[in-house]
């Protein structure tokens, strides 16, 4: 894709980036400058940022769109005659024809060679229930998950329990990163038919990037892989022929902002016949009868994909999957990487007057093996936690996207805030209102943290902005 020429805004914008502090950084992370195409990307198609001054640091929860994308999808929607797929009818041809185009843009995007089957799904949390429900656990069976997980992989563990399938959790350090000799001892030691173990190649609480190795060590003692790429894909490469696990679940809008409501599971073909689909639905059979009381599968991808598929926005994942190449993979990691060494430096730097620090940083505590997720919390000068709720209501104030909570991760949440294992198991018997400031109120102590999230679009100014408005908690007592 032909990148055009955005000189004069750049112009306009340089002012911004001429402070001394910007300098400053330059000169720490002098890589930064390689990645200029996208402050003229961020004036060209992102401009809603800055016109409404608008602080966007929630890219784990999705990526945004550029208007360009929008454009050329709209475009293509308007002069496309586009009918449901499954006939042979001209309108219905057409889709399938960008169905199958997409397909092979996905795996060539993951440089997946001719070695895995691509399943459109809704999203991640789609793309991994189907390994959950098809997955053939039985008794004699095994299902390790690491601690840091989404909840729409441990949600895989009720699949298993429901076969009386033994399933265990392999436990994280205090910096967030996988327990590995433990984890190996796991692999090593636990016996079964199908085995498999699930993780997420990129935390989206800590930011962790988990070993890729450790699809290997598990692939060599037996073990089927289930990595969760969802929140690893928008901002590092996912090279499928040097890392193969079994099974890749992703959301598309996390990589490239639209279209939401599509994600795949990418397949390894040679372990596709172990997935038993329990049941069927429209276009997933070949054949199925009422009287003859049977039904054939599809034979690929189409198998797992009930009913419709989104034969509007599928083409659309080419166009983002070109959007992001022609930005360029390194590109994005570079800038990404540069913003989150900068902010991580910064807010450890950030003490009140008596030297105690305003906020922890959980996890790793350097740049090292780690994506542009930030997860933290606020304490006042006494040392008092202040609620995320506060900080998130501050935020929004100042129109700052952040997010807070558990993130849906809620193993993260128990080990940081170190959280009592008979504590929890007595609150899922004893109580009966069942939700989660009901079970803050029942532990007596305070969790969850505030997470900060970079994306590509994401600028110095964004982070200085962020930094000015953790400044406005300096030496402030906070009050419940
Ligand atoms: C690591 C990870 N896995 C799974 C998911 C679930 O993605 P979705 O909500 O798009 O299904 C997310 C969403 O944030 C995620 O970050």
């Amino acid at each position: 894709m032909k990148r055009p020429s955005f000189l004069p805004f750049l112009f306009r914008n340089r002012q911004v980036d001429q402070t001394p502090e910007f300098e400053n950084f330059i000169r720490q992370y002098p890589e930064y400058e390689t990645t200029k195409s996208l402050d003229e990307l961020r004036i060209k198609d992102f401009a809603r940022l800055d016109e409404q001054r608008h602080t966007y640091l929630d890219f784990t929860g999705g990526q945004l769109y550029g208007v360009s994308q929008l454009k050329s999808h709209h475009d293509f929607l308007a002069n496309a005659v586009l009918g449901n797929p499954h006939s042979i009818n001209p309108s219905s041809a057409l889709a399938e024809n960008h169905i199958k185009e997409t397909r092979k843009r996905v795996l060539d995007y993951f440089n997946a060679g001719d070695n895995y089957i691509c399943i459109f799904t809704a999203n991640a949390s789609a793309a991994i229930k189907i390994v959950g429900e098809s997955y053939p656990f039985t008794e004699k069976d095994q299902l390790v998950l690491t601690v840091d997980n989404h909840n729409s992989v441990n949600g895989i563990r009720e699949y298993a329990r429901s076969k009386n399938c033994n399933f265990q959790y392999s436990p994280i350090l205090s910096n967030l990163r996988v327990d590995e000799a433990q984890l190996i001892d796991s692999l090593r030691e636990l016996k079964g038919e199908n085995k498999l173990f699930a993780f997420p190649a990129q935390s989206n609480v800590s930011g962790v990037k988990h070993d890729l190795s450790l699809i290997t060590e598990a692939q060599s003692r037996g073990w089927d892989v289930l990595l969760d790429a969802a929140a690893f894909a928008p901002s590092d490469i996912l090279d499928l022929s040097i890392h193969q696990p079994e099974f890749i679940a992703l959301s598309f809008y996390k990589i490239f902002g639209y279209p939401t409501g599509l994600g795949a599971l990418l397949v390894k073909k040679d372990t596709f016949s172990k997935l038993k689909k329990p049941s069927f639905a429209g276009g997933t059979i070949t054949i199925v009868s009422i009287k003859g009381d049977g039904y054939h599968l599809e034979q690929d991808a189409a198998r797992f994909e009930d009913g419709t598929v989104n034969y509007l926005d599928i083409p659309a994942i080419k166009s983002g999957l070109d959007y992001v190449e022609a930005i360029g993979i390194q590109t994005i990691k570079t800038r990404v990487d540069c913003l989150t060494r900068y902010l991580l430096s910064k807010l450890q730097d950030i003490k009140h007057s008596n030297g105690r620090s305003l906020v922890e940083v959980y996890g790793p505590q350097t740049g090292l093996n780690r994506g542009g997720t930030l997860a933290m919390n606020f304490f006042d000068p006494s040392g008092k936690m202040y609620d995320f709720i506060t900080i998130e209501q501050k935020a929004y104030e100042e129109n700052i996207s952040i997010r807070t909570g558990c993130f849906c991760n809620p193993g993260i949440d128990e080990t940081n805030h170190t959280l009592n294992k008979e504590r929890l198991k007595s609150y899922f018997t004893k109580r009966g209102k069942k939700d989660y400031f009901d079970l803050i109120e029942f532990l007596g102590q305070k969790r969850g943290a505030v997470r900060v999230s970079i994306g590509y679009i994401t600028n110095f100014q964004d982070i200085e902005r962020f930094l000015s408005f953790c400044n406005k908690f300096l030496n402030k007592k906070f009050e419940e």
